[in-house]
Formats: C-alpha cells, structure tokens, sequence
C-alpha cells in the first residue's frame, strides 16, 4: 500500500518518483498553426511518447497524464470521437513500443462509457505490460479525482464498512499501488488541478508553465524537474525540523 503524506512524512530524492500531468493546450497550439485542434491532439500524443523516454532516463518511476476528463464528454461529438481514436492507437499500436522499451502501461477512469474495442484493447495493452519493470505510464480515461473517490467509498460500503481510515479508502483509490504524485504539471497557462487525483495531490508540489502541450520537450521536463528539486517539502514541518540537504538550497 503506498505511504500517505498526510499520515506521514514521505521520503523523498530530488527526482519525483511520481509525474502526474495535465497536457493543455493542444488545441491552441494547432489554431496558431491553424490547423484543425485535433491536430494537436495528434502532437501531443508524439510528445507524451517523447516524456516517457524522458522520465524514465531521469528516474522517474510513474508518469500519470490526463488523457480525457468525465468532464470532456462535453466537446464537440467529432472531437470526442478523434480523441477515442488516438486512445486507441496508443492501446493498440504505440503500446508495442512501450513494451519494448519496458514501460508498464495503466489506465484508471470509468471505462463503462467507452466501446467494446477500447475496453478490449485496455486489457490487452496492460496485459502486454503487466510484468514490465520499467516506468508505469497510467493514462487517466474518464477520470475525475471525485469520482475516484466516490468509487472507492462506495466500495468500502459494498464491503460493508460503516467507519473508514484514511488508508481504508486510499487502498481503493484506482492508483492504489503508486506512490503519491511528487510533481504535478500543467502546461497550457492555466492554473487548475481541474478534478485531477484530488486525494492524491495533497502534498504534490505543483509546477505550471505557459507552454503549450505539443511544445513541451526534454529542456520543458527537465526545466520543471529542477524547479521540484529547488522545493522545500516540509510535511507540515518547520524549515528548521528538516534534514539540511533538503532545506531550500
Ligand atoms: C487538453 O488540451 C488536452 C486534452 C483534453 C486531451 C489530451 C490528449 C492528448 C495529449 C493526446 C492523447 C493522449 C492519449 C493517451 C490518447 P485542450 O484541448 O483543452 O487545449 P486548449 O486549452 O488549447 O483548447
């Protein structure tokens, strides 16, 4: 079961251990080029192909991107229908280069709303990956942290539980087994957690950039890894209680 950081203090390094992003902007990025927005859509899958290579040189362990919120349901029907497309290639084709780069491919969400092919196609890519030691890229699919949480309280009450820990409900949140995200990024200007891993996110250290999505590169990640490693985290504690290799350089 991953460690809490409101029940105690994470031990850390200098690397996030857990990437978690939200990759806004695709759509302004192809109307500057004007270009349909799901074009860059279309980038911003090439460019998430890139990160993983780049967090898993770095050392981290999980990168958890924000594919699809129950929330976009609301776009346009053609928009929603090319982004079920590109799940789709990333589950079928893309996912064969991750496995031969031993990543582990995961996807957490509520997957009663997508097709039949998807929902096969989910299985079988993590599957394929399951024994992979390399990074875990979660792809997070009509995922809301609020729902999350609700599916994991409900759970515990089919279990019959009457009075819940904070460990009861985080051991049935869907990224049970990955440590809390150490980093949270969001490109594209705007500074939302936007319904994402609410529970989670409670001691992230959040780095917002303006650069959109498909721009984002190796420098980018880098960029926002040294910006993490810069951050004091406290826990809760005094600057004075913590050890001096990571009080604020
Ligand atoms: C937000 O940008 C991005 C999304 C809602 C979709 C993210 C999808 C990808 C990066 C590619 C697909 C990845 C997988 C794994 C299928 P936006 O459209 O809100 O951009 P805007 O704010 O500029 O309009």
């Amino acid at each position: 079961m991953a460690i809490s950081s409101t029940q105690t203090v994470l031990d850390y390094t200098k690397i996030p251990r857990h990437v978690a992003v939200i990759m806004d902007g695709n759509g302004r990025w192809a109307k500057k080029r004007f270009l349909p927005r799901v074009m860059g859509h279309k980038k911003g899958l090439d460019v998430l192909e890139d990160m993983c290579r780049v967090c898993a040189e770095a050392g981290v362990g999980y990168l958890t991107v924000f594919a699809f919120s129950t929330e976009n349901w609301r776009r346009p029907a053609d928009e929603v229908s090319f982004l079920m497309g590109l799940f789709l290639t990333a589950l079928q084709k893309k996912v064969l280069q991750m496995h031969e780069n031993g990543l582990r491919l995961k996807v957490i969400g509520d997957r009663s709303r997508f097709s039949e092919e998807i929902r096969q196609s989910i299985v079988r890519a993590e599957a394929l990956t399951a024994n992979n030691t390399g990074l875990t890229l979660t792809i997070a699919a009509d995922y809301g942290g609020r729902w999350d949480i609700l599916q994991a309280a409900n759970a515990l009450l089919q279990e019959g539980k009457t009075e819940i820990s904070e460990s009861d409900l985080a051991e049935k949140l869907m990224l049970s087994e990955a440590p809390e995200p150490d980093l949270f990024i969001r490109t594209g200007g705007e500074t939302r957690i936007s319904n994402f891993m609410l529970w989670q996110m409670a001691y992230a250290e959040f780095y917002f950039t303006d650069v959109l999505w498909p721009d984002f590169d190796a420098d980018e990640m880098h960029r926002a890894f040294s910006s993490f490693a810069g951050r004091e985290r406290r826990f809760g504690r005094t600057s004075e209680q913590l050890p001096q290799e990571q009080q604020r350089p």
